[in-house]
Parts: C-alpha cells; sequence; structure tokens
C-alpha cells in the first residue's frame, strides 16, 4: 500500500496523535545516556525546533492577548510579579518565566532574549553574540555556532517587531536606549545554547515536551495572577479570548491553540530528522497544506524560522 491511498485526513490525525501524546507527556525528560538512541541529530535541527515552538507561541501571547487585552483594559507590566501590581507578564518576561522553568526541566538547554539597545541592560548581547547580531540585523537569518566564551552550541534567531505594540512600548519606555523602533524592525534576537553538537531523536523530543510544559505553565502562573485582581479589572478565565472583551483563554484553550498552530510544523520538522525527501515528494504531490481548516482564528503560517 502506498501512502497516497491513504486519505490524508487518517495520516493527520494519526500524526496529530502521536505528536500529541510527546509534546504533552507530562513525565521530566528522562536525557540518561544508556536509555537513549544513536545520537546522530545535529543540534541546530533542535534549534530550529524550540525556535518554531517559541515563535509561534511568542506570536500568540502578543498578538492574541497583549494587544488585545491592552484594549480590554487589561495591563501588562514589568512589575508583574510585585503583588500591589494588578497586570500581567510582558512578551520579554513570558519568555523569561518560560526559560526559568525549561532550566530547571532540562539544565543544560538555555534561553535568553537578547539585544544591542536593550531595556534591561542585562539583555544587552555581548562578545561573540554582538557580532553575530550585527549580521542577522543585516540578513535576520537565523545563526548557528559554537561561541568560544562559553564553549556552548548557540543558536540565535532573529526577534521582529511584529505587532504595533512592541513599537510603541519599547519606544515609550524611559529605560529604552532607542526611541525610534518601527514596525518588521529586528528588536533583538532569541539565543538558545547547548553543550553538544549531537543528540539523538529520543532526547530532541523530550527536549521540545519540556519546552512546551514549560511554556504552558508560565502561561499559568499569568492565569494564577489574574485570581488576585480586582472585580472591575479581573478578566474572566474561560474559552474566551481579549478580543471579546475581559477574557482570557483558560489553559486548556491557549494549549489548544499553541497546539494548532504548532504541532503540524513540528511534527513536519521531527519528519524530516528520519526522511529528508518526505517534504519534497509531498510537494511534487502538490498536497495542500490543512492546517488552517481546523477553525483557528488567527491567520498566519505558524511555527517557520524568522
Ligand atoms: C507593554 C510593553 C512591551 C511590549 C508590548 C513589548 N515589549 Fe519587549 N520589552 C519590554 C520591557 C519592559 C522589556 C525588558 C524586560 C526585562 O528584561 O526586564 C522588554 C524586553 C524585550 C527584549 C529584550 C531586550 C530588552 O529590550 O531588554 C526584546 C528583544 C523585546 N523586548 C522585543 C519585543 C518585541 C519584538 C515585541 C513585540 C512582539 C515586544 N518586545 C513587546 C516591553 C515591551
Amino acid at each position: 500500500m502506498t501512502l497516497t491511498r491513504i486519505p490524508r485526513s487518517a495520516i493527520a490525525l494519526a500524526a496529530l496523535a502521536v505528536v500529541g501524546i510527546y509534546l504533552f507527556a507530562t513525565a521530566p525528560a528522562d536525557l540518561d545516556e544508556d536509555s537513549v538512541g544513536a545520537r546522530d541529530v545535529p543540534v541546530e535541527t533542535l534549534f530550529r525546533l524550540l525556535n518554531a515552538e517559541n515563535a509561534s507561541i511568542r506570536k500568540i501571547y502578543t498578538a492574541e492577548i497583549v494587544t488585545p487585552g491592552q484594549k480590554a483594559g487589561l495591563r501588562f507590566h514589568e512589575d508583574w510579579k510585585r503583588k500591589d501590581v494588578h497586570a500581567g507578564p510582558l512578551p520579554a518576561l513570558l519568555l523569561r518565566e518560560t526559560a526559568n522553568r525549561l532550566q530547571q526541566r532540562v539544565p543544560e538547554l538555555s534561553l535568553f532574549l537578547g539585544s544591542s539597545y536593550p531595556i534591561e541592560v542585562t539583555n544587552k548581547f555581548k562578545g561573540a553574540q554582538q557580532t553575530y547580531f550585527e549580521q542577522i540585523e543585516k540578513d535576520r537569518q537565523p545563526k548557528f555556532f559554537l561561541d568560544a566564551s562559553t564553549g556552548r552550541q548557540t543558536a540565535m534567531f532573529a526577534d521582529i517587531a511584529s505587532a504595533p505594540a512592541c513599537v510603541t512600548c519599547h519606544n515609550d519606555h524611559p529605560k529604552s536606549p532607542r526611541k525610534d523602533w518601527k514596525q518588521n524592525d529586528v528588536m533583538g534576537a532569541t539565543t538558545w545554547s547547548f553543550p553538544r553538537d549531537k543528540l539523538s531523536t529520543d532526547e530532541v523530543i523530550a527536549i521540545l515536551a519540556a519546552y512546551r510544559a514549560s511554556a504552558l505553565d508560565a502561561y499559568d502562573a499569568y492565569l494564577k495572577k489574574t485570581a488576585g485582581f480586582d472585580d472591575k479589572e479581573r478578566p474572566k478565565v474561560g474559552p474566551q479570548w481579549p478580543k471579546d472583551g475581559l477574557f482570557v483563554p483558560d489553559a486548556g484553550t491557549f494549549r489548544d491553540r499553541v497546539e494548532a498552530q504548532n504541532s503540524i510544523a513540528s511534527l513536519n520538522l521531527l519528519l524530516d530528522l528520519r526522511a529528508p525527501a518526505r517534504r519534497e515528494l509531498a510537494g511534487a504531490r502538490g498536497g495542500g497544506d490543512k492546517r488552517a481548516q481546523d477553525g483557528a482564528a488567527a491567520p498566519g503560517k505558524s511555527g517557520s524560522a524568522p
């Protein structure tokens, strides 16, 4: 039997079930040397997969929660963790929350959002990272290198001002060294590092699962925070989104959205680890992409590295 005889929808469902099991497995990542297969996946592949996930979640949070949320009366602030501040995390701080949780699950991996013109001085690039960032500002292409100063495999992906809120908030911020950001500027780079240059497929999947669990936990920390807001500024947590008013999606709704955006893209990248020719075959058959059919509200393709 050839692949073409199986209905595409059946393949997609089976594939989603598999990737769902992997990505949402709640067991902590087991990176025990003995339990993993051959370490033949280049770390660049791990970085690309992580970046696709991270960019997509960052986009959902900024464009579907922070931007419409501010219009609906929600606030997002750098001091969001203080008891007396009734606000949620800025996009950069949701990322930091994710990074902190990820570090606990996968201590070898680090994630950091830096810039040459940071609001927060500790986010400023140094050394080789500054040099690579200057190239990214010009060509917007991801960079993969061994950072001699840290001895770690490093990847940097452009962080683009994709929403008007990125620009206005940074330009208006008293600590911002730049006041002339424009939409679509390269504002910084998401920077990952890992000590080894090769991993097993099992390790890649475990790390991806750990990333997604960390991001969903970070979002959950925001939901918990909203419970303490005053009545008139407390969003209703449920199936609705801030575009409809003072609402924020509950953990399950947010996770479904992330899953709808990311799972197929991530699965395709994962399958490419084993069968690089698969994509060309699919392309030759002229198979369309059905990702948008499940009623996901926001347009745009997810998961592709910037
Ligand atoms: C409501 C305000 C606000 C919005 C919206 C916002 N940022 Fe930021 N951003 C900040 C603040 C404040 C920091 C510093 C946070 C920290 O590390 O303490 C920051 C940090 C960053 C950093 C790390 C370097 C630095 O400046 O410290 C980058 C890069 C960045 N933001 C890019 C973006 C992009 C791209 C968007 C839109 C997708 C965005 N920001 C949306 C306020 C904002």
